[in-house]
């Protein structure tokens, strides 16, 4: 078991949420929700955007990869995913794609073990309520 690194987490939360907005048109309708059990703890990027073609989206978790530069708003280095994949690996838990067969909704999932994280979260909740009390 590894301790938590917030900022690593924050880079790996923060690259599926900007992607959401950066690799879709405007318009597109990005939901992030957060969903914990027994068992475990579910952080889910979701996008309307337009799918993701099935060429890259099995690969789309290694570096480098892309899709072309004419559906993609904006293009990056196509590190992100692949960095994010290997952090939360790094903290007993997985990220995965799920797109809707129709191609409607795409949603990137991150599976955590509430035992590997739960140190983290409560000390950032600790540091909400201080900060909280500070600010009142
Ligand atoms: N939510 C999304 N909607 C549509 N395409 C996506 C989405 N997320 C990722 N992609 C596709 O997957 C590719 C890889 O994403 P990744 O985050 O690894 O790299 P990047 O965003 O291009 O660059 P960076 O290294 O700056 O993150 C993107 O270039 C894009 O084509
Ligand atoms: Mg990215």
């Amino acid at each position: 078991m590894c301790p938590v690194d917030p900022i690593e987490f924050d880079r790996a939360v923060n690259n599926l949420i900007v992607n959401a907005y950066k690799h879709n048109r405007d318009a597109a309708k990005v939901r992030i929700s957060v969903a914990s059990a027994k068992e475990e703890i579910r952080i889910s990027v979701e996008d309307d955007g337009d799918p993701i073609d099935s060429e890259c989206l099995e690969h789309i978790f290694e570096p480098f990869v892309s899709q072309s530069a004419s559906r993609s708003s904006s293009e990056g280095s196509g590190l992100g995913l692949a960095i994010a994949a290997k952090i939360i690996e790094k903290h007993g838990g997985t990220l995965n794609i799920e797109q809707s067969a129709t191609g409607d909704t795409k949603a990137f999932i991150i599976m955590l073990r509430p035992e590997k994280v739960m140190g983290f979260l409560e000390k950032a909740a600790r540091q909400h309520a201080f900060n909280s009390n500070v600010c009142k």
